[in-house]
C-alpha cells in the first residue's frame, strides 16, 4: 500500500504541472458576481473543532452557476463540521478532473466527493482511491462502472423530466386541446446518466402526444441520441435551435423548446431573438433546469417559461451526512436502493425532490425559500 501511495504522489506532482485549472477554485460568488443565499442551517460563524480529516470535493465546472453554489455549500457545511476541504473544479475537462482526483488521493484525502465531468471516465482513478482505502461519494451525477462508490446524493433525475413534461402538458392542455403544437428537444450530455433519466421521464409524459399528433416535431429529432448535447454546451443548443428554425420553421412558428438545462434555454432565447421572435407575441414555451439566477430573471421577464428548482443547500446537507457515514461510521439517510445501478452495483442513494418553478410560484418557492432575494432578482 505504501508503495502505491508513493507512486500516486509522484503522479500527482507530475500532474500538478500539467493539469488545467487544478488550483483551488475561486469559490466566492457566482460568475455574475451576485451572492446567493447558500447557508442551509450550518453555523459557519462558529469554527468547529478540527476532526483532522480532509474531504476532497471534485466539481465539474464553474461555467454554470449551480456548480459554484454546490461547491460553496459543500465547503461551508463540511468546514462547519471540522473537516478540512479541498475543493477543485475541472472546467469540463475530463483529463483535468482525473489529474485533480489523483492529486487529492496523493495529498491525503480521507474521503472523495465527486461530481463527474464524464461519469464513466474515472474508473481507474476510482480504483486507485479504493486501493488507498479512500471512500467515494457520488455527488449529483452517478459514477458509472465502478464498485468504489459508497453512496450517491442527487435529485430524482427521472422526476426532473416528468416535471418538465407535466408542465408542458398542463400549460398547453395537451390532454384536451384540439390544437397541434410544434416542439423541439434539447437534451443533456450523453456521458451524464442524469441526462438519459431526464429524457426518459420527459418522454413518459410527452410520447403519447407525439404519437397522436398533438405535438409535432418538425425536425424529426425526438430520440435521446438525436437531441443530446455533449457537455451540456449552451453554444451547441443555440446552434441546434438556429438550425431548426431556419430548416423547419420558415412557414410555421416553433411553439415549444423542451430543454433540459437553463444554459440551453439561454441558447434557444438567443436563437429565437435572432430569428425575430418576440416575447409576449410569438415567443415559445421554454423549459429549463436549475433555476439559475439568470433563468429566474428571464422567467420574470417572460423569455423563459419555467425551470426546475434544485435546492443545492439540501443536496449538500444530504451529501454531508454520507461523508460523515463513511468517515465516522454514522448512518446516512437513504431513500432509494433500486434505481441507480451503475453497471457494477446499485448505489444506495438519497434523492432530493425537484420542483417546477414559473412566474406564478417563484416568489413562494425561491424568494420565500431564501434561495434568491427580491433584490438579486431585480438587479
Ligand atoms: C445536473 C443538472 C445540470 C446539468 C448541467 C446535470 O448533471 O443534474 O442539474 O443542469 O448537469 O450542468
Amino acid at each position: 500500500m505504501k508503495k502505491k501511495i508513493l507512486s500516486l504522489m509522484l503522479t500527482a506532482v507530475l500532474a500538478m504541472g500539467l493539469a488545467v485549472g487544478c488550483g483551488p477554485a475561486d469559490n466566492g460568488q457566482p460568475a455574475d458576481g451576485t451572492a446567493t443565499t447558500t447557508d442551509g442551517g450550518s453555523d459557519a460563524s462558529t469554527p468547529a473543532a478540527s476532526t483532522g480529516k480532509r474531504v476532497a470535493v471534485a466539481m465539474p465546472t464553474q461555467s454554470s452557476e449551480r456548480w459554484i453554489n454546490d461547491g460553496n455549500n459543500m465547503k461551508e457545511k463540511l468546514e462547519a463540521l471540522g473537516y478540512e476541504v479541498d475543493l477543485q473544479y475541472a472546467e469540463d475537462d475530463v483529463q483535468a478532473q482525473v489529474s485533480q482526483i489523483e492529486n487529492m488521493i496523493a495529498s491525503g484525502a480521507d474521503c472523495l466527493v465527486i461530481a463527474a465531468v464524464d461519469s464513466s471516465a474515472l474508473v481507474n482513478v476510482e480504483q486507485q482511491a479504493k486501493e488507498a482505502d479512500i471512500p467515494i461519494i457520488a455527488y449529483d451525477r452517478l459514477l458509472m462502472d465502478t464498485d468504489a462508490v459508497s453512496y450517491y446524493a442527487t435529485f430524482d433525475n427521472k422526476g426532473v423530466g416528468t416535471a418538465i413534461g407535466k408542465y408542458i402538458e398542463e400549460a398547453k392542455d395537451l390532454a384536451n386541446t384540439d390544437e397541434t403544437y410544434t416542439i423541439e428537444f434539447f437534451m443533456g450530455s450523453p456521458d451524464d446518466n442524469n441526462a438519459v433519466m431526464l429524457y426518459n421521464g420527459l418522454m413518459e409524459v410527452l410520447q403519447p402526444y407525439l404519437d397522436n399528433g398533438t405535438l409535432v416535431c418538425k425536425s424529426g429529432r425526438t430520440s435521446f441520441e438525436d437531441t443530446c448535447i455533449l457537455r451540456w454546451s449552451q453554444e451547441t443548443a443555440q446552434q441546434n435551435c438556429e438550425n431548426y428554425l431556419t430548416g423547419f420553421y420558415a412557414d410555421e412558428k416553433l411553439d415549444i423548446c423542451a430543454t433540459a438545462f437553463d444554459g440551453f434555454a439561454y441558447g434557444c432565447k438567443a436563437a429565437l431573438e435572432g430569428a425575430g421572435y418576440t416575447v409576449g407575441k410569438d415567443w415559445p414555451l421554454i423549459t429549463g433546469q436549475d433555476a439559475e439566477l439568470m433563468a429566474t430573471k428571464n422567467i420574470i421577464a417572460g423569455s423563459q417559461t419555467m425551470s426546475i428548482y434544485k435546492d443545492t443547500r439540501l443536496l449538500a446537507d444530504k451529501c454531508v451526512t454520507m461523508v460523515q457515514a463513511v468517515l465516522e461510521g454514522a448512518e446516512p439517510e437513504i431513500n432509494d436502493e433500486e434505481q441507480y445501478d451503475n453497471g457494477k452495483l446499485v448505489v444506495p442513494s438519497y434523492l432530493c425532490t425537484p420542483v417546477a418553478v414559473d412566474k406564478d410560484n417563484y416568489k413562494e418557492i425561491i424568494v420565500d425559500g431564501g434561495y434568491y432575494t427580491e433584490e438579486q432578482l431585480a438587479e
